[in-house]
């Protein structure tokens, strides 16, 4: 099957190439990227005025497969992903079993291939069980395709347990993600200030995240191992990473699009849509993190896609699950928030969702070379999307984004040569 995509903006930042030009897709690859094609096709889609770019890639998904299938499944989530105009997602090991064995790492491989349109790559816990007592089989999750290992949902509190868990992870050649809080400073339901006050609810500090940001930096520093921060959410964790990067550290970070759109003034009454870990921080936190995007101290953009069942949600505020659903919405804030608001350039959102996640896993991914693997999302840029929450193709409603305006619409999402979504339509 050969398809040509003709008169797209090709945005490829892993190649420096932003320009009008086709690209043509044989079988599951990339043939070529050039201006005037005119090779025969089984499939010509006109890309005028829109933009054409790798295939998304997000390091930070909960698709909850085992156990939480009631919130979300391989299947629905993977369709989000698709919506979303991603190709590859990363699935977070909170499972029920916790996904710390390479059993369970095979067991959903096999789910993702009989049940997924999207590529999935699992992820590995730390700690058995995510006990946080002993250190889960890195190894041979490594070796049956782990692409990191996390204990996401939490830190491992035990700094020597880390260490060794960074020890292990160079080993094995495999990123951290590490999510920072540190849990004796954040036994709270909203970020602490003046709304938490406000509000009633009791507040979770800044230090909280700050603490494990600067211990793990540490941590990786003195065995010289790569760590990737999921979800920063402060001013100070930025400085942080800002100086261990010039002090060399290998240090990634990303931030979610919740975290540079909304702040805790956002929050306005209890519904729970808005509560998630890390929360929402203060107005000049979140322009901290815009900032960082800016000049690169964060280079990933991540989802936390993080499905909850309405009945977890509609709740009262301090009992309800942490998390919203973030992969439909994601692109278009991007667009609206840091293209139009005059953060970053297209090339630089395009990066920070495609290119640089796929170099934190060290995979050969996230660009339109010719050759690549044929994972290619079209978007029009300039449409307006007013999220409509009834008809995201996740299972799980729960998004505070629901009737807000950002711009962008995925038309096509293409997956190894094989198109998922056709005209903002699912084929599958
Ligand atoms: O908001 C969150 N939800 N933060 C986490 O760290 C975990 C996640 C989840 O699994 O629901
Ligand atoms: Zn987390
Ligand atoms: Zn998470």
């Amino acid at each position: 099957m050969k398809i040509l995509i003709k008169n797209g903006r090709i945005i490829d930042p892993a190649n420096n190439i932003d320009k009008i030009a086709d690209l043509l897709v044989d079988g599951d690859k990339i043939a070529k990227v050039a201006e005037g094609i005119t090779d025969e096709a089984d499939k010509v889609i006109d890309a005028a005025d829109k933009w054409v770019i790798p295939g998304l890639i997000d390091l930070h998904v909960h698709l909850r497969d085992p156990g939480y299938e009631h919130k979300e499944t391989i299947a629905t989530g993977t369709r989000a992903g698709a919506m979303g105009g991603f190709t590859t997602v990363c699935a977070m090991p909170n499972t029920d079993p916790v996904t710390d064995n390479e059993i369970l790492v095979e067991y959903i491989k096999m789910k993702a291939a009989r049940d997924g349109v999207i590529n999935v790559l699992p992820i590995g816990a730390i700690t058995k069980g995510q006990q946080g007592s002993e250190l889960a089989d890195i190894g041979k999750m490594a070796q049956v395709g782990a692409c990191a290992i996390s204990e996401d949902g939490k830190s491992v509190s035990n700094p020597a347990l880390m260490k060794n868990a960074l020890r292990y992870a160079k080993m094995f050649d495999l990123p951290v993600f590490d999510h920072c809080e540190e849990i004796t400073l954040a036994k709270g339901s909203m970020n602490a200030g003046d709304r938490a006050s406000l509000l009633g609810l009791k507040g979770i500090s800044n230090d909280s995240e700050e603490l494990i940001v600067a211990r793990d930096m540490i941590l990786a520093g003195s065995v010289k191992a790569k760590i990737h921060l999921c979800h920063i959410s402060t001013a100070e964790s930025v400085i942080q990473i800002k100086q261990a990067k010039e002090r060399g550290i290998a240090v990634t970070a990303e931030a979610t699009p919740h975290h540079f759109t909304l702040s805790e003034e956002d929050i306005t009454g209890y519904d729970a849509n808005f509560k998630m870990n890390p929360p929402l921080r203060s107005k000049k936190d979140a322009e901290a993190i815009r900032q960082a995007l800016k000049d690169g101290t964060i280079e990933v953009i991540a989802t936390d896609h993080a499905p909850h069942h309405t009945d977890e949600k509609n709740c009262e505020f301090e009992k309800a699950a942490n998390g919203i659903i973030g992969l439909e919405t994601a692109l278009p804030l991007g667009i609206k928030v840091l293209v139009e608001g005059g953060w970053l350039t297209p090339s630089e959102l395009i990066a920070k969702m495609t290119v640089n996640p796929a170099r934190v896993l060290g995979i050969d991914k996230g660009t339109l070379g010719e050759g690549m693997t044929a994972d290619i999302t079209i978007v029009d840029p300039n449409a307006e999307n007013i999220f409509d929450v009834s008809k995201m193709a996740s299972k799980a409603k729960n998004t505070p984004f629901g009737g807000y305006k950002a711009k962008g619409k995925v038309l096509y999402t293409i997956v190894s040569g094989e198109t998922v979504v056709e005209n903002g339509k699912l084929l599958k």
